[in-house]
């Protein structure tokens, strides 16, 4: 989409916006398909935590992707989007037994985390076949919050810990149909994928009725120009080889699955503000937006970079600024950027907004979360309503105190 189109997309839509190119989240999903094309069963299982609203969840049926769900509403989502339940792939951390249940009612893929969930798993459920999440202690990612595959992370069941999961299934009879990691997000070091995935097939050999191997996510996308982002071609060609003769040696031709989040959405999002203010300060020139952190919480919150555009002028004088939300707080969108010159009530492209964008915006300060709209083969289509008063207090239940 270019920029002309973009602004009349917040001039008919109002702001702020968040936008999704469908054709790119294909684009991506099939660059992926690709790069995996030598392994004889792949599953690329969207990680709907990214962007859950339904209608990139069908865009992404339409594919043939699968999805990976963590809680039991992703789950639903899922089926509303017309997931068929095979297709879906439950992968929770630290959940009640009781929603790993509504899940088992509903007959999706069950991956495990922990020994304990094993073990009443086992003894309710032994006839129903499931994955278990690994920790192979490998340090992987863009930051400290989002490494979630070494030693002091919560998340699976950690390699040390192989006998007492053997333990459990010759006792219950519980049938291991799959294993899986996660190491981290934003990875673009594939030797550290290479090292995990070799503890990963270790793990594989240790049961002889595993059918898919589940290899997480983490790719790299680029945020910002000059960017590395994971070599998914490169990537694609060594782990499909290493993976391809691991089948052999197996003696079972197994399934290969991905679940990504960032790598399919991630570039296909932009979030669309419009300037309240240029406010010349003695050290700084700040741009004050109508949007703030409860919007796009990932600067604030990873110090990510988003890049941004002047979209209404993109030919100006380049200009140094730092773009500010409307939270009291010191939400910040980027710090000392080089802009094409911006006046009130121009639109600014804030780039890269499709994943962890929307699913992570709030209500805080009680402000609405913006409309989203989605743009598939030249068509605009508006696929969430812009919040209003009713929406923010329709679940305060509010008492008499006089
Ligand atoms: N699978 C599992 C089990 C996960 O926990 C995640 C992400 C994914 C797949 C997808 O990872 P991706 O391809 O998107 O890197 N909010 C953070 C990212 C948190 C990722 C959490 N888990 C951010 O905005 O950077």
């Amino acid at each position: 989409m270019n920029n002309q189109q973009l602004v009349a997309l917040a001039q008919k839509y109002g702001d702020p916006l968040y936008v999704y190119d469908a054709n790119k989240i294909e684009e991506q999903y099939n660059r992926m398909a690709n790069a995996f094309s030598t392994v004889n069963k792949l599953k690329i299982n969207y990680a709907v935590k990214a962007n859950s609203n339904i209608n990139i969840l069908k865009v992404l049926k339409k594919l043939n992707s699968g999805v990976d769900c963590v809680s039991i509403q992703e789950v639903k989502l899922a089926i509303e989007a017309g997931f068929n339940v095979k297709d879906i792939f439950f992968t929770p951390s630290g959940i009640s037994f009781e929603e790993m249940e509504q899940a088992v009612n509903l007959g999706v893929q069950i991956t495990l985390d922990s020994l304990s969930i094993l073990e009443k798993f086992g003894n309710k459920y032994p006839t129903i076949p499931v994955c278990l999440r690994i920790n192979p202690h490998v340090m992987a990612g863009g930051n400290h919050k989002i490494s979630v595959g070494h030693i002091d992370s919560k998340f699976g069941i950690s390699i040390y810990q192989i006998e007492g999961i053997k333990d459990i299934v010759k006792e219950t009879g519980l049938v291991i149909n799959g294993i899986h990691m996660h190491t981290g997000s934003d990875i673009y070091n594939i030797d550290a994928f290479l090292h995990a995935t070799e503890i990963l097939l270790n793990t594989v050999k240790e049961f002889d009725t595993i059918e898919f191997v589940d290899f997480g996510s983490g790719f790299k996308v680029p945020y910002k120009e000059g960017d590395i982002e994971t070599n998914i071609e490169e990537m694609g060609i060594t782990l499909s080889n290493r993976f391809n003769e691991f089948c052999k040696e197996y003696g079972r031709d197994l399934t290969m699955i991905f679940e990504p989040g960032k790598f399919l959405v991630s570039s296909a999002g932009s979030l669309l503000v419009k300037v309240n203010v240029v406010k010349p300060t003695p050290n700084i020139v700040f741009i004050g937006v109508d949007s703030g952190l409860n919007h796009l919480l990932r600067p604030m919150m990873y110090d990510a970079y988003h890049h941004i555009t002047n979209i209404s002028n993109p030919e100006g004088t380049e200009k140094i600024y730092d773009i500010v939300g409307y939270i009291c707080e010191n939400d910040t969108f980027g710090s000392n950027r080089s802009i094409s010159e911006v006046s009130e009530n121009d639109i600014l492209c804030i780039h890269n907004a499709g994943a962890y964008s929307f699913s992570m915006a709030s209500n805080y300060n009680s402000r609405y979360r913006p409309a989203e709209v989605m743009v598939y083969n030249g068509e605009d289509y508006l696929i969430r309503k812009r919040e209003n008063f009713d929406d923010l207090i329709k679940n305060q239940v509010i008492i008499d105190l006089e």
